[in-house]
C-alpha cells in the first residue's frame, strides 16, 4: 500500500477492534516507514532527516522515527523535551522556534549536549553567547518572495523568521565573534509550488556558507535546508518531485552534501498521507439543500482547514455504505460557532445517523493542533503498522 485509498482505509478500520467510539484518529506506522525509506534513499546517505515535531507529535511517531536513525525538528523547547523523550541523542535535535528564553537556551547547554540551535534574530544570538556546549546555526530569511500559500510563506520583508539576508555584514561579524556558530539555515515556507524558487533561497544560504568558508577555513559545518516540499496525492509524485529537487540541488548547490552536513526538516511531505480520521454522523439536518452532516470532528482537529484561507485537500468518504445513490452534504463539525464547517457541497454515499465518514490525509498538523475548544475530548488515537 502507498497511499489510503478508500478500500484501504476501509480494510485498516475493520481491522481496528475498538468500533465505540465518536470519532477515532489512526496514524499508519507502516506508511510512515515507508516515507522515511523514501527519503533516505533519494538523498545522499549522510543528510540527517530531523522531522518536524510540529507536524505530528504523537510519542509513539516521534520514536518510531528515532528509531529509523532519524532526527526531531523542535520548534519549542515542550518539542525538545518530546525529543529527548523519544529517544533522540541531543545532537540529532534541531531547536528552531521565534521565543526562546535564555532559561530554556541555558538549559539545553546544561543538559543536552551537542544538540543544534537555529538562532531566529541578533537578540537571541546575543543570549547564546558563551554557552558553550551548542551547536549554533543562525536562520537567514532569503527575502525572496516564493509561490507557497501567503499564511506559510516565511520568506520577505515582514516575515518574523530569521535574520534577513540582507544584513550579511552584521550576521559576519557575530559568526567570527562565536566559536560555536557553525551553521545555517533556511525554511523559506511551506507547501512551496515551485522547486526552482525553493532551490533558489537555499542557494543563498549555500553561497553563503561558501563565503564565510574562504575566509574561515570550515567554520560552516551543516546547513539546514528546512521542510517545506508540498506532498503530492500520490507516492510516485512524490517520489518524480523529490528526484527532481535533489537534481537541482546539486545543480545550484554543487558541494552541499560533500563539504557540509546537510540537514532536512520535513513535516507535510512525511507525515499527510500516514493518517485518517473516522466520525460517526451524529445527525442530519434537512431543512435546506444541501443537508448538514453534523459529525465529531471540525475546528477542533482541523484548525488550518476552518480557520485559515487556504486549506490542505482532504477527501471524505461514507464507509458504512458502499450501496447507496450519490448526496450533497455540508459537513459541520461539533463546536459552537458558525464557521465551523469542514466541507461544503461534498458528494458523498447517502447519510444515514450514525453512519461512519472517514477523512483523508490527516497526518500533518492536526492531531498536533488539537483545540480544546467547546472542551471537547481528542478523537481515540489508534495505529496501524
Ligand atoms: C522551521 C521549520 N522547519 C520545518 C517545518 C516543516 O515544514 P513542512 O511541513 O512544510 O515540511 C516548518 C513548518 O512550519 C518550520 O517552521
Amino acid at each position: 500500500m502507498k497511499i489510503l485509498t478508500k478500500k484501504d482505509i476501509i480494510a485498516s478500520y475493520n481491522a481496528i477492534k475498538h468500533k465505540d467510539h465518536k470519532s477515532m484518529y489512526v496514524y499508519h506506522i507502516d506508511l510512515l516507514d515507508q516515507r522515511l525509506q523514501h527519503l533516505k534513499n533519494e538523498f545522499p546517505k549522510s543528510v540527517l532527516h530531523a522531522v518536524a515535531i510540529k507536524t505530528n507529535n504523537l510519542p509513539e511517531v516521534l520514536s518510531y522515527i528515532v528509531s529509523q536513525g532519524c532526527g526531531l525538528e523542535a520548534a519549542s523547547f515542550e518539542e525538545v523535551k518530546l525529543a529527548v523523550n523519544a529517544g533522540c541523542d541531543p545532537s540529532k535535535i534541531v531547536f528552531d522556534g521565534p521565543a526562546k528564553t535564555r532559561e530554556e537556551l541555558e538549559y539545553c547547554n546544561a543538559n543536552f549536549q551537542g544538540i543544534k540551535i537555529n538562532a531566529n534574530s541578533f537578540n537571541e544570538l546575543e543570549k547564546l553567547l558563551g554557552l558553550k556546549n551548542l551547536n549554533i546555526g543562525i536562520r537567514i530569511n532569503p527575502m525572496l518572495r516564493i509561490d507557497s500559500p501567503d499564511i506559510f510563506m516565511v520568506s520577505g520583508k515582514g516575515s518574523k523568521f530569521g535574520i534577513p539576508i540582507t544584513s550579511k555584514e552584521r550576521i559576519v561579524s557575530n559568526i567570527f565573534a562565536s566559536p560555536s556558530i557553525n551553521g545555517l539555515h533556511v525554511h523559506p515556507g511551506s507547501e512551496i509550488s515551485s522547486l526552482e524558487q525553493h532551490v533558489s533561497c537555499i542557494k543563498i544560504v549555500y553561497d553563503f556558507a561558501i563565503q564565510i568558508n574562504k575566509e574561515i577555513p570550515n567554520k560552516i559545518k551543516w546547513i539546514d535546508i528546512g521542510g517545506g516540499i508540498k506532498p503530492e496525492q500520490d507516492f510516485d509524485g512524490n517520489q518524480k518531485k523529490l528526484t527532481h529537487f535533489i537534481a537541482l540541488l546539486k545543480k545550484y548547490c554543487p558541494l552541499i552534501f560533500d563539504d557540509f552536513e546537510c540537514i532536512t526538516e520535513y513535516g507535510r511531505f512525511v507525515h499527510t498521507h500516514c493518517a485518517y480520521a473516522v466520525s460517526k454522523v451524529e445527525d442530519i439536518l434537512e431543512y435546506h439543500e444541501p443537508h448538514i452532516a453534523i459529525i465529531h470532528l471540525g475546528a477542533d482537529l482541523f484548525l488550518r482547514e476552518v480557520y485559515s484561507s487556504s486549506p490542505p485537500s482532504h477527501q471524505y468518504f461514507n464507509i458504512t455504505s458502499t450501496d447507496r445513490q450519490l448526496q450533497r452534504y455540508d459537513l459541520g463539525g461539533p463546536l459552537c460557532f458558525s464557521g465551523d464547517f469542514l466541507a461544503k457541497n461534498e458528494e458523498l454515499l447517502k447519510l444515514q445517523i450514525g453512519d461512519v465518514i472517514a477523512i483523508t490525509a490527516c497526518g500533518s498538523n492536526s492531531i498536533s493542533m488539537w483545540s480544546e475548544h467547546c472542551s471537547r475530548k481528542k478523537p481515540i488515537i489508534k495505529y496501524a503498522r
